[in-house]
């Protein structure tokens, strides 16, 4: 890698941008995973429609997104999604500034989809295209509703652990004139950590997707009632190359150059697998498979009546190291780059277990934390909107032969 990160400036930044700012009314277009997302943001920072429909219905009998199904149901629900998005916003085809979409990263095939759709819009329209990094989205999110709300100063350096489906990332970011820029300093090594709550949900027959039904049992359970060993990553980086004052953030040059904190969970899953054999519970989990595979919505409730408490136990202690372990090594990140800010956002930020603990502990520290709504803490096309804002103010377009990039870094 032979980018330079940008010197580190402690500053306030002026986060009510419509004061010195022309409005713009940006048209989010999200497709990057299983939810079709519209919406139309208002110079970054006000939400005028914010629309998601969500496939999980499509995916539930196969416990996990079928990347085909996928793109096909993107294909049915674009037009709608978008239609109904402009609508709510008072907004047309022709009022809006720009459009906006996700690039990647993602599955291919669902990213094409909101990229066709979106040139094909920009082009008829002869409106700015712009292309945006899923990734930066979830960091945005934050951002926008900090903004909406009028809250204040947003204070430099800001560390953001970005935990969802396919992430569990760890960045830097910093603005410098409208240019965000992120340097990543930690990403998991193997499952992300939705990835885990889902694979784990999926063995438990709890359905689809995982995260919240585990987020719901979780207080059912007793989170000491199974012990869960964290794999310990070795960090030669770490031993070798504590920041110390000769070397602070602005000074590094490459990714690689400072500390790292990295993230593991397939032995956990792997764990809960061996539980699950040791304890013979294989039996009735299959059973609480068919029972819920025959309740078309399963509630809560539902759940919650087919789950014994060894069950709710394994739950909820899995839950509780998986929190552990996200809280203890973002602290630590926070620690080690001296950040004045945390953010914490992507589908697992919804957690309620992990919102409180990030709050207590980072509170320790003295650390202020801020997460999105848990409503736009999933997937949705507000944050691709808010994100585009600044690029919109630099005219960062895209020209029309840019494509998807499923494996898209954030830099
Ligand atoms: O950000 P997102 O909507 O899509 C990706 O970009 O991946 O994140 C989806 C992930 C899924 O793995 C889902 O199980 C997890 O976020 N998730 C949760 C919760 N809500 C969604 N995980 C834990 N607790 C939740 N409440
Ligand atoms: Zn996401």
């Amino acid at each position: 890698m032979s980018s330079v990160l940008p010197v580190v400036k402690t500053f306030a930044c002026a986060t009510n941008t419509a004061n010195i700012m022309p409005d713009a009314h940006i048209l989010g277009i999200e497709t990057s995973c299983d939810e079709t997302g519209a919406a139309v943001v208002r110079s970054g920072q006000r939400i005028l429609s914010n629309v998601v429909a969500s496939q999980i219905a499509t995916h539930q009998p196969y416990g996990g997104v079928v990347p085909e199904l996928a793109s096909r149901e993107h294909l049915r629900a674009i037009v709608p999604v978008v239609r109904q998005a402009l609508a709510e916003a008072g907004q047309t085809y022709a009022s809006v500034d720009a459009i906006a979409v996700t690039q990647g990263p993602g599955l291919a095939g669902a990213l094409l989809v909101g990229i066709s759709f979106a040139k094909a819009l920009a082009f008829a329209l002869e409106k700015p295209l712009i292309a945006v990094n899923h990734l930066e989205g979830h960091i945005h999110a934050v951002l926008l509703e900090q903004r909406q709300s009028g809250d204040a100063d947003l204070h430099f350096p800001v560390l953001a652990l970005v935990v969802s489906g396919g992430h569990t990332h760890l960045y830097l970011a910093q603005v410098h004139e409208n240019l965000w820029s992120y340097w990543n300093i930690g990403r998991t090594r193997d499952d992300a950590a939705g990835e885990a709550f889902d694979k784990v949900a999926k063995l438990l027959g709890l359905g689809y997707p995982g995260g919240p039904i585990i987020d719901g049992l979780a207080p059912h359970g007793d989170p000491h009632g199974v012990k869960f060993q964290m794999a310990q990553i070795k960090h030669p980086d770490r031993r070798n190359q504590k920041l110390g004052d000769q070397k602070k953030v602005g000074q590094l040059r490459t990714e690689e150059d400072g500390p790292h904190f990295d993230f593991s969970y397939s032995g956990i899953k792997t764990a809960v697998l061996r539980y699950v054999e040791t304890q013979n519970m294989k039996a009735a989990i299959e059973d609480r498979r068919r029972a819920l595979g025959g309740i078309e919505k399963p509630t809560l409730e539902d759940t919650l009546r087919l789950c014994d408490r060894q069950t709710l136990n394994l739950a909820a202690s899995f839950q509780r190291t998986m929190v552990n372990d996200l809280v203890m090594k973002a602290l630590a990140a926070a620690r080690e780059y001296d950040v004045r800010t945390l953010f914490v956002s992507g589908g697992v930020a919804a957690n309620r277990e992990l919102r409180a603990t990030f709050e207590r502990e980072a509170g320790m520290q003295g650390l202020p934390v801020f997460f999105p709504s848990r409503a736009l803490s999933t997937d949705n096309a507000a944050m691709i909107a808010a994100a585009a804002f600044p690029k919109f103010l630099r005219g960062e377009f895209v020209a029309m032969d840019f494509s998807a990039e499923a494996g898209m870094a954030l830099r």
